[in-house]
Protein backbone atom coordinates (compact mmCIF):
# COMPACT_ATOMS: atom_id res chain seq x y z
CA UNK A 1 0.00 0.00 0.00
CA UNK A 2 2.54 3.04 -1.38
CA UNK A 3 -0.16 5.58 -0.35
CA UNK A 4 -1.30 4.90 3.29
CA UNK A 5 -2.77 7.15 5.05
CA UNK A 6 -1.78 9.78 2.24
CA UNK A 7 -4.40 12.47 1.37
CA UNK A 8 -4.97 12.96 -2.59
CA UNK A 9 -6.98 15.26 -4.05
CA UNK A 10 -8.00 15.01 -7.60
CA UNK A 11 -10.07 17.07 -9.63
CA UNK A 12 -12.63 15.92 -12.68
CA UNK A 13 -12.27 12.49 -10.71
CA UNK A 14 -16.15 12.05 -11.68
CA UNK A 15 -15.45 10.66 -15.34
CA UNK A 16 -12.27 9.05 -17.39
CA UNK A 17 -9.07 9.67 -16.37
CA UNK A 18 -10.01 11.44 -13.11
CA UNK A 19 -11.45 8.70 -12.10
CA UNK A 20 -9.43 5.55 -12.68
CA UNK A 21 -6.74 7.48 -10.82
CA UNK A 22 -8.96 8.35 -7.88
CA UNK A 23 -9.68 4.52 -7.57
CA UNK A 24 -6.20 3.46 -8.25
CA UNK A 25 -5.23 5.60 -5.52
CA UNK A 26 -7.84 4.53 -3.29
CA UNK A 27 -6.51 0.75 -3.39
CA UNK A 28 -3.16 1.81 -2.61
CA UNK A 29 -4.40 2.98 0.71
CA UNK A 30 -5.33 7.34 -0.11
CA UNK A 31 -7.76 9.06 1.81
CA UNK A 32 -9.22 10.35 -1.77
CA UNK A 33 -10.71 13.74 -2.25
CA UNK A 34 -13.02 13.17 -5.35
CA UNK A 35 -14.17 16.60 -7.10
CA UNK A 36 -16.31 16.99 -9.78
CA UNK A 37 -18.57 19.98 -11.21
CA UNK A 38 -20.68 16.83 -11.83
CA UNK A 39 -22.20 15.64 -8.49
CA UNK A 40 -23.76 12.32 -9.79
CA UNK A 41 -20.54 10.99 -11.34
CA UNK A 42 -18.44 12.33 -8.08
CA UNK A 43 -20.85 10.37 -5.97
CA UNK A 44 -20.80 7.51 -8.09
CA UNK A 45 -16.80 7.36 -7.47
CA UNK A 46 -17.44 7.55 -3.86
CA UNK A 47 -19.84 4.53 -3.50
CA UNK A 48 -17.12 2.47 -6.08
CA UNK A 49 -14.61 3.80 -4.07
CA UNK A 50 -16.34 2.36 -1.03
CA UNK A 51 -17.67 -0.31 -2.15
CA UNK A 52 -13.65 -1.53 -2.76
CA UNK A 53 -12.74 -0.77 1.02
CA UNK A 54 -11.40 2.38 0.44
CA UNK A 55 -12.19 6.10 2.15
CA UNK A 56 -13.39 9.16 0.21
CA UNK A 57 -15.31 12.11 0.12
CA UNK A 58 -16.50 13.95 -2.64
CA UNK A 59 -16.86 18.21 -2.88
CA UNK A 60 -18.49 19.58 -5.61
CA UNK A 61 -16.47 22.25 -7.16
CA UNK A 62 -16.28 24.05 -10.53
CA UNK A 63 -12.64 25.03 -11.16
CA UNK A 64 -13.22 27.99 -12.90
CA UNK A 65 -15.18 29.77 -9.92
CA UNK A 66 -11.92 30.76 -7.73
CA UNK A 67 -14.67 30.91 -4.22
CA UNK A 68 -15.34 26.86 -5.41
CA UNK A 69 -11.85 25.70 -5.29
CA UNK A 70 -11.26 27.70 -1.78
CA UNK A 71 -13.82 25.60 -0.26
CA UNK A 72 -12.76 22.51 -2.38
CA UNK A 73 -9.37 22.81 -0.21
CA UNK A 74 -10.66 23.89 3.10
CA UNK A 75 -12.68 20.83 3.18
CA UNK A 76 -10.59 18.58 1.92
CA UNK A 77 -8.13 19.93 4.85
CA UNK A 78 -10.82 20.14 7.38
CA UNK A 79 -11.85 16.19 6.74
CA UNK A 80 -8.21 14.91 6.32
CA UNK A 81 -5.73 17.44 8.20
CA UNK A 82 -3.55 18.09 4.75
CA UNK A 83 -3.30 17.38 0.97
CA UNK A 84 -0.06 15.19 0.35
CA UNK A 85 -1.23 14.70 -2.98
CA UNK A 86 -3.33 16.98 -5.96
CA UNK A 87 -4.20 16.35 -9.39
CA UNK A 88 -5.52 19.37 -11.35
CA UNK A 89 -7.35 17.33 -14.01
CA UNK A 90 -10.46 18.91 -14.60
CA UNK A 91 -10.92 19.75 -18.30
CA UNK A 92 -12.59 19.72 -21.35
CA UNK A 93 -11.72 19.04 -25.26
CA UNK A 94 -13.17 22.28 -26.66
CA UNK A 95 -14.56 22.43 -30.77
CA UNK A 96 -13.04 20.49 -33.61
CA UNK A 97 -12.84 23.83 -35.86
CA UNK A 98 -9.70 25.67 -37.68
CA UNK A 99 -8.07 29.04 -36.15
CA UNK A 100 -9.94 31.08 -38.53
CA UNK A 101 -13.74 29.99 -37.72
CA UNK A 102 -12.73 28.92 -33.88
CA UNK A 103 -15.45 30.46 -31.54
CA UNK A 104 -14.51 33.34 -29.09
CA UNK A 105 -16.69 31.76 -26.95
CA UNK A 106 -15.61 28.52 -26.79
CA UNK A 107 -12.05 29.77 -26.71
CA UNK A 108 -12.99 31.36 -23.37
CA UNK A 109 -14.82 28.60 -21.68
CA UNK A 110 -11.68 25.81 -22.63
CA UNK A 111 -9.18 28.18 -20.91
CA UNK A 112 -11.26 29.16 -18.31
CA UNK A 113 -11.75 25.51 -17.64
CA UNK A 114 -8.46 23.89 -18.30
CA UNK A 115 -6.08 26.99 -17.64
CA UNK A 116 -7.73 28.50 -14.91
CA UNK A 117 -8.96 25.87 -12.99
CA UNK A 118 -5.14 24.38 -12.81
CA UNK A 119 -4.08 27.96 -11.93
CA UNK A 120 -6.40 28.52 -8.47
CA UNK A 121 -6.29 25.01 -7.61
CA UNK A 122 -2.61 25.41 -7.87
CA UNK A 123 -2.63 28.53 -5.96
CA UNK A 124 -4.67 27.21 -2.70
CA UNK A 125 -2.77 23.45 -2.97
CA UNK A 126 0.70 25.38 -2.74
CA UNK A 127 -0.28 27.35 0.51
CA UNK A 128 -1.40 24.03 2.30
CA UNK A 129 1.43 22.34 1.38
CA UNK A 130 3.81 24.87 2.11
CA UNK A 131 2.06 25.03 5.86
CA UNK A 132 2.67 21.08 5.82
CA UNK A 133 6.51 21.35 4.71
CA UNK A 134 5.58 18.58 1.78
CA UNK A 135 3.17 17.97 -0.81
CA UNK A 136 2.94 17.05 -4.96
CA UNK A 137 0.74 18.10 -7.74
CA UNK A 138 0.47 16.71 -11.10
CA UNK A 139 -1.28 18.68 -13.55
CA UNK A 140 -2.85 16.64 -16.19
CA UNK A 141 -1.85 18.34 -19.83
CA UNK A 142 -1.52 16.29 -22.82
CA UNK A 143 0.40 15.83 -25.77
CA UNK A 144 -1.33 19.20 -27.11
CA UNK A 145 0.64 20.61 -24.11
CA UNK A 146 3.63 19.92 -26.38
CA UNK A 147 2.72 20.20 -29.67
CA UNK A 148 0.51 21.34 -32.32
CA UNK A 149 -3.11 19.72 -32.79
CA UNK A 150 -4.90 21.01 -35.74
CA UNK A 151 -8.64 22.47 -35.25
CA UNK A 152 -7.91 22.38 -31.40
CA UNK A 153 -6.42 26.17 -31.42
CA UNK A 154 -7.82 26.65 -27.72
CA UNK A 155 -7.01 22.96 -26.43
CA UNK A 156 -3.61 23.38 -27.46
CA UNK A 157 -3.19 27.45 -26.28
CA UNK A 158 -4.67 26.15 -22.47
CA UNK A 159 -2.59 22.54 -22.15
CA UNK A 160 0.79 24.44 -23.50
CA UNK A 161 -0.49 26.83 -20.52
CA UNK A 162 -0.77 24.29 -17.82
CA UNK A 163 2.79 23.10 -19.16
CA UNK A 164 4.64 26.50 -18.56
CA UNK A 165 2.41 27.23 -15.38
CA UNK A 166 4.01 23.46 -14.09
CA UNK A 167 7.52 24.44 -15.20
CA UNK A 168 7.25 27.91 -13.37
CA UNK A 169 5.65 26.41 -9.69
CA UNK A 170 8.44 23.80 -9.90
CA UNK A 171 11.54 25.85 -9.99
CA UNK A 172 9.67 28.24 -7.48
CA UNK A 173 9.20 25.51 -4.83
CA UNK A 174 11.98 23.33 -5.89
CA UNK A 175 13.44 23.89 -2.27
CA UNK A 176 10.49 23.84 -0.01
CA UNK A 177 9.67 19.86 -0.79
CA UNK A 178 6.91 20.48 -3.25
CA UNK A 179 7.00 18.82 -6.68
CA UNK A 180 5.28 19.88 -9.45
CA UNK A 181 5.20 18.25 -12.62
CA UNK A 182 2.75 17.45 -15.58
CA UNK A 183 1.00 14.23 -17.29
CA UNK A 184 0.76 14.34 -21.11
CA UNK A 185 -1.79 12.09 -22.25
CA UNK A 186 -1.95 11.40 -25.34
CA UNK A 187 -5.69 10.22 -26.77
CA UNK A 188 -6.99 7.82 -24.36
CA UNK A 189 -10.73 6.28 -24.56
CA UNK A 190 -12.67 8.06 -21.78
CA UNK A 191 -16.18 10.35 -22.48
CA UNK A 192 -13.87 13.00 -23.44
CA UNK A 193 -12.02 11.44 -25.90
CA UNK A 194 -14.88 9.25 -27.92
CA UNK A 195 -13.47 7.63 -31.61
CA UNK A 196 -17.01 6.84 -32.51
CA UNK A 197 -18.36 10.42 -31.68
CA UNK A 198 -15.13 11.65 -33.58
CA UNK A 199 -16.00 10.29 -36.64
CA UNK A 200 -19.52 11.13 -36.47
CA UNK A 201 -17.93 14.44 -37.14
CA UNK A 202 -14.93 13.28 -39.84
CA UNK A 203 -15.49 10.01 -41.48
CA UNK A 204 -12.01 7.78 -40.97
CA UNK A 205 -10.80 10.18 -38.93
CA UNK A 206 -9.67 8.11 -35.12
CA UNK A 207 -7.98 5.50 -37.40
CA UNK A 208 -5.98 8.65 -39.01
CA UNK A 209 -5.04 9.45 -35.30
CA UNK A 210 -4.01 5.60 -34.06
CA UNK A 211 -1.98 5.22 -36.94
CA UNK A 212 0.11 8.06 -35.91
CA UNK A 213 1.18 7.07 -32.63
CA UNK A 214 4.11 4.10 -33.30
CA UNK A 215 2.16 2.12 -31.23
CA UNK A 216 -0.41 2.01 -33.21
CA UNK A 217 -3.25 1.86 -30.59
CA UNK A 218 -4.52 4.45 -28.03
CA UNK A 219 -4.23 4.89 -24.52
CA UNK A 220 -5.96 3.06 -21.52
CA UNK A 221 -7.13 5.11 -18.74
CA UNK A 222 -5.31 2.53 -16.05
CA UNK A 223 -1.84 3.85 -17.91
CA UNK A 224 -2.51 7.62 -16.98
CA UNK A 225 -3.15 6.45 -13.73
CA UNK A 226 0.31 4.06 -13.55
CA UNK A 227 2.44 7.17 -14.64
CA UNK A 228 0.70 9.59 -12.19
CA UNK A 229 1.13 7.24 -9.29
CA UNK A 230 4.25 7.19 -10.13
CA UNK A 231 4.81 10.72 -10.20
CA UNK A 232 2.80 11.16 -6.96
CA UNK A 233 5.52 8.35 -5.56
CA UNK A 234 8.66 8.80 -3.14
CA UNK A 235 10.10 6.79 -6.46
CA UNK A 236 10.07 10.24 -8.40
CA UNK A 237 11.33 11.80 -5.71
CA UNK A 238 13.68 13.98 -7.22
CA UNK A 239 11.41 14.62 -10.91
CA UNK A 240 10.13 18.20 -10.74
CA UNK A 241 9.05 20.35 -13.82
CA UNK A 242 8.10 17.85 -15.96
CA UNK A 243 6.16 17.28 -18.75
CA UNK A 244 5.94 13.71 -18.99
CA UNK A 245 4.41 12.04 -22.29
CA UNK A 246 2.59 9.06 -22.08
CA UNK A 247 1.85 8.41 -25.87
CA UNK A 248 2.68 5.33 -27.29
CA UNK A 249 5.67 6.78 -28.84
CA UNK A 250 3.91 9.98 -30.60
CA UNK A 251 6.16 12.92 -29.36
CA UNK A 252 9.76 10.56 -29.83
N1 LIG B 1 -8.96 11.57 -23.06
C1 LIG B 1 -7.92 12.03 -23.75
O1 LIG B 1 -7.64 11.60 -24.88
C2 LIG B 1 -7.03 13.07 -23.13
C3 LIG B 1 -5.80 13.34 -23.76
C4 LIG B 1 -4.96 14.30 -23.22
C5 LIG B 1 -5.35 14.99 -22.08
N2 LIG B 1 -6.54 14.72 -21.49
C6 LIG B 1 -6.90 15.49 -20.31
O2 LIG B 1 -7.22 14.62 -19.25
C7 LIG B 1 -8.11 15.28 -18.35
C8 LIG B 1 -9.27 14.34 -18.06
O3 LIG B 1 -9.94 14.10 -19.27
P1 LIG B 1 -10.80 12.78 -19.56
O4 LIG B 1 -10.43 12.34 -20.89
O5 LIG B 1 -10.73 11.87 -18.40
O6 LIG B 1 -12.26 13.46 -19.69
P2 LIG B 1 -13.66 13.17 -18.98
O7 LIG B 1 -14.63 14.03 -19.71
O8 LIG B 1 -13.90 11.73 -18.86
O9 LIG B 1 -13.44 13.76 -17.51
C9 LIG B 1 -13.33 15.14 -17.26
C10 LIG B 1 -14.02 15.46 -15.94
O10 LIG B 1 -13.85 16.86 -15.68
C11 LIG B 1 -15.07 17.35 -15.17
N3 LIG B 1 -15.19 18.80 -15.39
C12 LIG B 1 -15.46 19.44 -16.57
N4 LIG B 1 -15.53 20.75 -16.35
C13 LIG B 1 -15.29 20.97 -15.04
C14 LIG B 1 -15.23 22.12 -14.22
N5 LIG B 1 -15.45 23.34 -14.71
N6 LIG B 1 -14.93 21.95 -12.91
C15 LIG B 1 -14.72 20.72 -12.40
N7 LIG B 1 -14.79 19.59 -13.11
C16 LIG B 1 -15.07 19.72 -14.42
C17 LIG B 1 -16.16 16.57 -15.91
O11 LIG B 1 -17.38 16.61 -15.20
C18 LIG B 1 -15.54 15.18 -15.99
O12 LIG B 1 -15.90 14.39 -14.88
C19 LIG B 1 -8.51 16.58 -19.03
O13 LIG B 1 -7.75 17.64 -18.49
C20 LIG B 1 -8.14 16.34 -20.48
O14 LIG B 1 -7.87 17.54 -21.18
C21 LIG B 1 -7.38 13.77 -21.99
Amino acid sequence: MEFKNKVVLITGAGSGIGLTTALAFAKEGAKVVVSDINEKSGLAAVSQINAEGGEAIFVKCDVTQYEDVKNLIETAVLTYERIDVAMNNAGIGGEYQRTAEASHSVFDKVMQINCNGVFYCMQEEIKVMQQQGSGVIINTASIAGLRALPNSLAYVASKHAVVGMTKTAAKEYATKNIRVNALCPVFTVTPLFDPEAMDQMKAGISERLKQGIPMKRFSTTHEMADATLWLASDRASFVTGIALPVDGGLTA
